[in-house]
Parts: structure tokens; sequence; C-alpha cells
């Protein structure tokens, strides 16, 4: 009897709370458009029993039907849908909404520096810019030439093989491209080995993103009794491994061979004329005592992860969109061809600079199928948008897909596949925020440079050596909501051998 008093009371005072919390931030936007709500579930009830690609139609439907900013009571935590190039542009560069919000920590226990909260982020970032800066990345472009041609070598035995899954071929490549560039390790993924690894990061991301969408899971105390945690627990245990084991062997090998003695001599234009291994430079900081043994596995985790699946992704649509596009390319294989010497030739920097058609259609791709279709961001202080100020603590949604989609920015055929979108004279009319599929300001995606060279010489390596062709039509695409955007048809093509040229 006593217990059911107490629960009374406890949830009498849980609810006035609520209710109090709720008429002030109504205050500050009540008045923006938003789907039905209802008490305590606000508009989350639309999630339960979706699907990942229902919940995909219902986020992008949301930013097209409503006039943006609008608002979503997803249960009792108030989100902030934009879709305005002027609106995202102000959440991006203002130093009040760097913070990422709770929903991002259900990622993993890693706090790398895609998740970390804002006082830790700082610091790792100013420590990681360095790594990623032009000279080491130009170190890179011999490792991301020969595991292309290696890519272009396995898809041989996919001649005459109708509609098979690429993607899986490309994960596996950009995994061992990242290894080797970050962590020096070759894993050798495209000779089938360690799949394991690749299955488990696939299946991390539906479990985050089913979590994300149903708002009943979100408190770790109901969370951690659902068999959904069973399996994300054990997958981060497998996970794990990976970057511990890489700690060790590198330790050895960097203090055995005292590497941070002549630190000064490193930095000579013959250092960096050969690959500079991004936990080298993890290493020199710990080494300094700048970061400690989880900070490390955290780096070197978060950017395995980051680097692959986003440019496995990103290449992966690329090459659906080609399949289906053949005029467009044959264009782009001409391009291509005009700039390499022999179908296996190397993609120079000197080469890279000139792919411009090439790299007009990865634009066009990633415009329509952006890998984050929806970023979010926590304001630490109040913060004015275009119709309404927001109040501290809010979930800003940015939705890329109304941003990329928007028929008044990209007009009539804003659905349709047109690298033209992105010639000279087009972009400088735009919004630069219309465009934004690395993100911006100080928070954007630190491995942007990377993400390009590497796109640009798997293709170049791919287009010179096979036709490609598809069944499906750009129509018959859908997405589905995971961590990054899937697509649920898959990356179906078929691949014809070319002529020597
Ligand atoms: C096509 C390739 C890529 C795309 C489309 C892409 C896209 C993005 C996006 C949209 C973000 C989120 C930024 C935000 O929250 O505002 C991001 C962050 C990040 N990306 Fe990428 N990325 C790509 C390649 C890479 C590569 C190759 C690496 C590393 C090797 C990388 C490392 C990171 C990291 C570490 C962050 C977190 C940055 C921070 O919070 O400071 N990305 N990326």
């Amino acid at each position: 009897m006593l217990f059911i008093y107490l629960f009374c009371v406890v949830a009498l005072i849980l609810t006035l709370k609520f209710y109090l919390y709720k008429r002030r931030i109504m205050k500050y936007v009540g008045h923006l458009p938003a789907p039905p709500e209802i008490p305590f579930v606000g508009s989350g009830l639309y999630f339960i029993g979706k699907n990942s690609m229902e919940i995909m139609d219902l986020l992008c439907m949301t930013t097209d039907i409503f006039d943006t900013p609008c608002r979503f009571w997803l249960g009792p935590v108030l989100a902030i849908f934009l879709g305005k190039p002027e609106d995202v542009q102000t959440v991006l560069l203002s130093p009040h909404c760097l913070e990422k919000p709770y929903i991002y920590r259900f990622m993993d226990d890693v706090e790398g520096i895609f998740t970390a909260p804002i006082h830790k982020w700082k610091s790792q970032r100013k420590l990681l810019n360095p790594t990623f800066n032009n000279k080491i990345l130009l170190s890179f472009v011999p490792i991301f030439n020969e595991k292309s041609q290696i890519l272009a070598d396995v898809l041989d035995k996919k001649v005459g093989q109708k509609n098979f899954d690429i993607s899986k071929q490309l994960f596996a490549c950009t995994l061992e491209m990242v290894c080797c560039t970050t962590i020096g390790c070759d894993l050798e993924f495209q000779s089938n080995k360690n799949v394991k690894m690749l299955e488990t990061m696939e299946i991390q991301s539906e479990l985050v993103a089913n979590r994300m969408t149903r708002f009943w899971l979100h408190p770790f105390f109901i969370y951690r009794f659902t068999n959904d945690y069973k399996k994300f627990r054990d997958n981060t245990k497998f996970i794990y491994e990976i970057p511990r084991a890489i700690r060790k062997i590198k330790e050895k090998e960097f203090y055995e061979k005292k590497i941070f003695e002549n630190n000064n001599e490193l930095e000579t234009e013959e250092f960096f004329s050969t690959p500079q291994i991004f936990v080298n430079e993890l290493f020199k900081l710990h080494n300094q005592k700048l970061i400690d043994d989880r900070m490390l596995d955290d780096e070197i985790l978060t950017i395995l992860v980051g680097g692959n699946e986003t440019t496995a992704l990103t290449t992966s649509h690329v090459i659906l969109m080609l399949a289906m596009h053949p005029d467009i390319q044959e264009r782009a294989f001409q391009e291509i061809k005009s700039v390499h010497e022999t179908q296996t030739s190397h993609t120079t920097t000197d080469i890279l600079t000139k792919l411009n058609y090439l790299e007009m259609c990865i634009k066009e791709t990633m415009r329509l199928y952006p890998v984050a279709q929806f970023l979010a961001r926590q304001n630490l202080q109040e913060i004015k948008l275009s119709n309404c100020t927001v109040p501290k603590g809010t979930m800003l949604i940015m939705s890329f897909h109304h941003l990329h989609r928007n028929k008044e920015v990209w007009g009539p055929n804003a659905d349709r596949f047109d690298p033209d979108n992105f010639l000279p004279e087009k972009i400088a009319s735009r919004h630069a925020y219309s465009f934004l599929p690395f993100s911006a300001g100080p928070r954007n995606c630190i491995g942007y440079k990377y993400g390009w060279f590497a796109m640009k010489i798997i293709l170049s390596a791919i287009m010179r050596r096979y036709k490609l062709s598809t069944h499906l039509r750009l129509e018959d695409i859908r997405t589905k909501f995971e961590v990054t955007l899937k697509i649920e048809n898959r990356h179906l093509v078929t691949v014809e051998r070319r002529e020597e040229y």
C-alpha cells in the first residue's frame, strides 16, 4: 500500500515538473509548425512499429511538409528540425552549438572525436587536425592506388555475375586503406580475412539507429534489459579488441625503436615522402602524455569506423548512379581515360586535380544520398533562428535531405541525377550552405580531403577496367535510417570488362 502511495506521489511530481518544463519551452517554440502531438509521447508515437525505411520516410517528410524550423517532441525531448541554409549556417558556425546531443553517445562507450563532449572535443580536434594536413594526405596516394588496383582485380571474378552487391568489395577496400594509412597494419580484408569486423560494424549501426528513434529505449536503465543491448555489448567488446591489439603491437614497435627521440628530424621533406601513419602521430601525443591509453584506443576506433564507412558508402552510391546513367558514365570514363596512360597506371596527385566531371558526379551523388541525411547539435545557449528563438539545451536536427533536395533551390528536377548541378556558375548562384556533404564549421568532417582522394582514385581504377550497369532505376531506390544513410535495394550492379586502351 505504502509502495503504491509513494509511486503515485513520485508520478505526480514528475508530471507536474514535466508540465511546467513544457509550458516554459512552448513559450519559445509553440508557434512553430509540428506534427500532431500527444501528452508525454509527443510525435514519437509515429515511430512505433515502423521499420528503418518507414522511419527514414517519416523524417524526410517532416521537413518536406512543414515549413522549417519545425517542432518535434520525441517523448519528453524537444527536437527542432532545420532545413533552411541560413538556419543551418547559424547553427554550424555558432560557438554555442558545438555539442552533440546525448543520442550520439548511443553509438558506443567510445569517446572518440566524433561523439566527444565539447570540453574533450576541443583539445582532441586541436591535436588531430595536423594529422590530416596536406603533406600527410599526399603521402597516402600510393596506398590508395595499390588498394584500388587490388579491388579492380577482385572485381574481375565478378564479370559475368548479374547484379551483385558491389558495396561489399568497396567496404573491404576502404577499410584496408584506412587501416594501412591510419594504423599501419594491412588486415587484408579484400582477401576475405577479418570479414567479421565488417559484419559487426553493420549490425552496430542498425542497433544504434533503432535506439535513437525509440525514445523509450533512451534511458539506459531500460535499454540494458533488452536483447538489443546484449547484442550491442558483445559486438562492442569484439570491436574494441582491435584498437587494443593495435596499441600493444605499436607500443612495442615505437618504444623499442625509440622513434620519438629525434622528433625534429622527422618533420623533413624526406619523412613526408613516405606514408605518414596517423597512429604514429597519435603515439607522439601519447609519448608527450597529451593523450592516455583509453583516448588512443577511442581515436583509433573512431577513425577506423568513420573513415571507412563514409568513403565506402559514398563510392558505392556513385557507382550505382553511374550504372543507372550510361551517358554520364561514358562522359566520366572519357575524362578518366584522357588523363591516365593505361588501364592500370596510377592516379597521381596531378591527375586528381584534372578529374572535374568525375568530381561533379560525386557531388551530385552526395547531394541525393549524403551519408549523413540528418545531423544533430545541442545549443548551450539560447539561439536565434530565422523565425524563432530556441531555448538552451535543445536538440537541433539539421535535415541535409531537405537542404539537398529543396525544389526552390535545386529546381523542379531536384530528385533527378544531374551532375551539371555542379557547374561553376550554378554553384555560384546558390547559398553556400545548400550543399553540405561533409557538414561545415569547426566540427565538420576532419577527413574530407582524404575521402576525396580515396574516392577519385577508386573510381578511376574501376571505371577504366569495367563498364557498369544495373537493373535498378532511380525511382526504385529506398533509403533506410541508420547511423549513416543506407540504400535498402543494395548496390546491385553488373560489371563488364572494357577493351584495353
Ligand atoms: C566520403 C567520405 C566522407 C564523408 C561524406 C564524411 C562525412 C562526415 C560528416 C557529415 C561528418 C559530421 C560532421 C558534423 O557532425 O557536423 C563527419 C565527421 C567526421 N569525419 Fe567524415 N566523412 C568522410 C570521410 C572521412 C574520412 C576518410 C575520415 C578519416 C579518415 C573521416 C573522419 C571524420 C571524423 C573524425 C569526424 C568527426 C569530426 C569532429 O567531430 O570534429 N571522415 N564526416
